[in-house]
């Protein structure tokens, strides 16, 4: 981690634009595939920004907004993976985990069985109780 902070000084260092936070943030997408709110605390400091600005950013970017936690879950609740049960399955464990689960209408993984994605894996599942141990392994 270490070289990592190295090789973000210097790309900070380099840049033109000192306070182009979207350039940074993107940088540690890159090369962590999340952005770890270390990481941000550290770049506020370094940028002399806000964190609250950072997080803006952030928002504004689906790419870096999708990347805010070292997990991204999409279950697919389309009419050929939901399963009885899944809504309210779905609120309890939205309640539970501290990363994003977000319900898709499709993944374009029809036919087999239910469907989620887990940043950029797919995964089947058979059971609800298949799925909680999915998302349990994340926590
Ligand atoms: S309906 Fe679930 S992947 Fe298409």
């Amino acid at each position: 981690m270490k070289k990592f902070y190295q090789e973000l000084d210097n790309y900070i260092e380099n840049l033109e634009d000192k306070k182009n936070d979207y350039k940074v943030l993107s940088f540690i997408v890159d090369e962590l595939g999340y952005l770890p709110d270390e990481t941000l605390n550290y770049i506020a400091k370094k940028m002399d920004i806000f964190p609250f600005s950072l997080e803006s950013t952030i928002k504004f970017y689906p790419k870096l907004q999708k990347a805010r936690t070292k997990n991204y879950v999409q279950i697919c609740i389309g009419r050929n993976c939901i399963q009885s049960g899944l809504k309210e399955k779905l609120a309890k464990l939205k309640a539970e985990v501290d990363f994003p689960i977000e319900e898709r209408h499709c993944l374009g993984r029809c036919g087999k069985g239910s469907v989620l994605k887990i940043n950029e894996e797919y995964y089947s599942y058979k059971t609800l109780e298949e799925l909680e141990k999915l998302l349990s392994n994340l926590k």
